[in-house]
């Protein structure tokens, strides 16, 4: 085994991570299942809801915390997951077994081996990977190849910019030799206390959490070691990312936190940019304006985006009708119950209080307010998809006159009001149109 790969399985073989507790769930976290759903990448790509039956492969897993998420965010899936660290492939094993998941499985492999399972996959999940492995572009030709012709792919690394002063530390600890071999205990010991002795206006100081006063509990031991002691941990920029991307011969689809990448978003005046950078803009390609928005706003501690086949489509629905249905990540009883109180107290409800990722910019979070008729009207998409039109005839029944001057209100002119309804919700994926 290479040697850098050799000091990883060692490092996480010392350390799974992550270090949650085996009954700790990410069942209750919305937003964390929003991301790991394939139908918030797959409708960002093709309009269409994903297949049933899919199997995910979760690429470098650890200890299966997010092989669980996966799981839970997709039920009917069949989970595979892969590590090198065996310590961490165990504790997977365990989580899934403990949280009563039907269908997985856990290999102790290096992704570059993969294609060996046999298996094609119609998602993958590397996250905090590929920051790690010497020569990304490998690891990722070794994924697409096992990627199904429409799979998309989860994949990220460490924002150089963002992360600059936790390298120059790795360096720093490098140099006086806390690398050299698998760093535990002593070597953690040992940053903690230069960290603390280091006077507080020194830069490298502003990346120090201290969770203990006097010595490191586990949670400061973790962030030691997955930040000042990471074995292989290197930064990438924009340009080097896609650069990656296209030597393997993929395709960028969109960014996973994709309303924190918005370059309108770091204006005053989004809506009236400099008239310089607006003419820019129009020449730039989607890596340029991320790239930008890296340069001037380096927020993002990971570079994390999803990533497919070049050019895959979906063959074109035969004779379809519109067919509306909720985010499946929104169809639970805690949404379902708040909904319904608004709904029979006519009081009009913020959705966006309960998924985040679609409106959490990079500083402002945006509001999506809706009133009770259209509570009322979308009500049936708790119960599954429902055809456009059927929610035509309801609205029309909860709406049927202008509240002002009652005049009855044609047919035509409430299409055009749940329409609009629609791709205002759409915008933000809590709703889902499809043709099917
Ligand atoms: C920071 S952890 C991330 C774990 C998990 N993906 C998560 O986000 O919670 C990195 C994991 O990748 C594994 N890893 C690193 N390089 C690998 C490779 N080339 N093949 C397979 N696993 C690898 C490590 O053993 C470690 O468990």
């Amino acid at each position: 085994m290479d040697e850098i790969l050799e000091k990883i399985r060692q490092q996480f073989n010392y350390g799974p991570y992550p270090r949650h507790s085996l009954e700790q769930s990410p069942r209750n976290d919305r937003d964390f299942l929003f991301i790991h759903n394939l139908t918030t990448p797959y409708y960002l790509r093709y309009r269409q809801r994903p297949p049933q039956n899919i199997t995910i492969l979760d690429a470098g897993c650890g200890s299966g915390y997010k092989a669980l998420a996966l799981a839970l965010a997709n039920p009917g899936a069949h989970i595979v997951g892969i590590d090198l660290s065996e310590k961490s492939v165990e504790l997977a094993r365990q989580r899934l077994a403990f949280h009563q998941i039907p269908s997985y499985e856990f290999h102790v492999m290096a992704i570059e081996q993969v294609a060996d399972l046999g298996i094609m996959f119609d998602y993958i999940n590397c996250d905090e990977v590929l920051t790690l492995v010497p020569d990304p572009v490998a690891s990722l030709t070794a994924l697409k190849q096992v990627l199904k012709p429409l799979g998309i792919m989860r994949i990220n690394v460490h924002n150089l910019y963002q992360r600059q002063y936790y390298f120059q530390a790795q360096e720093f600890f490098r140099m006086i030799g806390l690398l050299n071999d698998n760093p535990e205990e002593l070597e953690i010991q040992i940053v903690y206390e230069i960290m603390e002795e280091l006077a507080d206006q020194i830069y490298v100081k502003g990346t120090w959490r201290r969770y203990v006063k006097s010595k490191p509990d586990e949670k400061s031991k973790e962030f030691i070691l997955m930040n000042y002691l990471l074995q292989g941990d290197k930064g990438y920029t924009i340009p080097q990312l896609f650069d990656c991307l296209e030597t393997a011969g993929l395709e960028f689809i969109e960014m996973v936190y994709w309303p924190k990448w918005r370059l309108k978003s770091l204006f005053k005046n989004p809506d009236n940019l400099p008239a310089a950078l607006h003419l820019a803009l129009e020449e730039a390609s989607p890596a340029e304006v991320l790239h930008l928005v890296n340069l001037l706003h380096s927020g993002e501690r990971l570079l994390d985006l999803w990533c497919g086949h070049p050019d895959a489509e979906l063959p074109p629905p035969a004779n379809g009708q519109p067919m509306v249905s909720l985010h499946p990540q929104l169809v639970d009883e805690t949404v379902k119950k708040a909904w319904q109180e608004h709904l029979q107290g006519g009081r009009p409800f913020l959705l966006s209080d309960y998924l985040k990722v679609p409106v959490q910019g990079p500083f402002q979070q945006e509001q999506v307010e809706i009133d009770a008729i259209a509570l009322g009207a979308l009500w049936p998409l708790f119960e599954g998809t429902q055809s456009f039109q059927s929610l035509l005839q309801r609205w029309l029944q909860l709406y049927p006159r202008d509240l002002l001057t009652l005049e009855p209100i044609a047919e035509e002119t409430a299409a055009t009001m749940l329409r609009e309804l629609l791709l205002f919700l759409n915008r933000y994926l809590y709703v889902l149109l499809t043709v099917e």
